[in-house]
């Protein structure tokens, strides 16, 4: 197998999921990977490790670079398996080795494999010598679960970063100078509004505690390597984490014999009219992932859906309810739709959307709206953006 050194001494010893396309109610159009790294040093230690079903392909790149039974140390930077998963096969091949997480992290793997493991636990400020390097960890809860931490390595200026920073691309490329930097971004954005979102305040915590840190390299634990545009992505997350939004209105909509099909229309007019960037999202065939890209810089979300006996359509309650999950800060709200016997499912999407932000218009119109109250409709958006 091929070895893919990222630093002198430092493998990338990872897999790659080619084939995934669904994360947790994420769409992953381009597959994933899972990147662990191997430094060998005096201590030889794994950083991370893969799914449990995907250990042996990580097993097949480590032991190309040196026998895994010699293996000091695995850093375990965050519990969820799709990093974690690989770690009862290396405990097996490598029954030395101790693990190196924090307190919720050693709790949390110890729920899922209930295995009486070696441990060496971690807090911020901690250090871990190598032999000529040294790992200096910073727990980074909620980036993305209690117990994430990150592991910067000061001799290399290398920040193996876990979920932060990371982005779901399964390729052999591994560096941000050899894949197409528009679609890494853009991934990166979608991993941040799917995975990161909620948590902008620990965001935050951890972009100001790594900034003080001289950083040449970035390792995330999905996709690509970070070495030549560290500082656009660093940037980048602090805008995402900012909330910064712009001039931009998401309608995010289904239908059912086009009525609430036209609402939507008039009302990306009246945005538009009123220059606004507009981007109309339909819910049977846009995902909600994808979609989700959407909301991060979106001042205004605009939800449409006809009643089904009295309901929304399912369409719209599985986009509300990741909505909530994912519970973007400060958005404003229009919320609309055509419906024939009741209108009682549109008022309740729109109690349902108060929890999450401000609503600043909601719009029945019984079977088929006429031009007259399209007009109507584009006027009161006007009036109120
Ligand atoms: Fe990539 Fe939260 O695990």
């Amino acid at each position: 197998m091929r070895k893919i050194e990222v630093k002198k001494g430092i493998y990338w010893v990872g897999t790659i999921d080619w084939n995934l396309r669904y994360f947790h109610g994420y769409l992953t159009q381009k597959g994933t990977t899972y990147n662990a790294y191997l430094i060998i040093d005096e201590k030889i230690t794994l950083v991370d490790t893969t799914k449990t079903w995907m250990a042996d392909e990580m097993l097949k790149r480590i032991s190309a670079i040196i026998d895994p039974a010699k293996i000091d140390y695995i850093v375990a930077n965050h519990v969820e398996m799709d990093h974690s998963g690989g770690l009862v096969k290396m405990l097996e091949v490598a029954p030395n080795a101790k693990i190196v997480t924090c307190e919720k992290g050693r709790a949390g793997i110890e729920r899922h494999f209930k295995k009486n493991w070696p441990y060496h636990i971690v807090k911020s400020g901690d250090v871990l010598n190598l032999g000529k390097r040294n790992l200096n960890f910073v727990l980074t809860p909620m980036v993305h679960w209690p117990d994430n931490m990150v592991a910067y390595m000061p001799e290399e200026k290398l920040l193996f970063s876990n979920d932060g920073f990371g982005q779901h691309i399964a390729t052999i490329e591994r560096f941000d100078d050899e894949y197409a930097l528009g679609t890494i971004i853009e991934e990166a954005k979608k991993y941040y509004a799917n995975i990161v979102l909620p948590y902008g305040i620990q965001v935050n915590a951890e972009i100001k505690a790594v900034s003080t840190l001289d950083i040449e390299m970035i390792c995330p634990s999905h996709g690509i390597i970070w070495r030549s545009h560290v500082k656009e992505i660093i940037d980048k997350y602090q805008e995402w984490a900012g909330n910064k939004t712009k001039k931009k209105v998401i309608i995010v909509y289904d239908t059912m014999w086009n009525s609430t099909s036209k609402m939507a229309d008039a009302i990306a007019e009246g945005f538009d009219e009123k220059e606004f960037e507009v981007k109309k999202c339909f819910l049977q065939s846009d995902h909600i992932s994808d979609i989700m890209t959407d909301v991060i810089d979106a001042e205004y979300i605009c939800l449409g859906t006809p009643i089904l006996n009295r309901n929304i359509l399912p369409n719209m309650s599985a986009f509300v309810t990741y909505l909530k999950g994912l519970e973007p800060k400060g958005r404003k709200y229009f919320v609309f739709g055509s419906y024939g016997w009741a209108p009682a499912g549109i008022d309740e999407l729109a109690e349902n959307i108060k929890k999450l932000g401000e609503v600043r218009g909601v719009y029945k119109m019984n079977y088929i709206p006429d031009e007259s109250e399209l007009v109507e409709l584009k006027a009161k958006i006007k009036e109120l953006i």
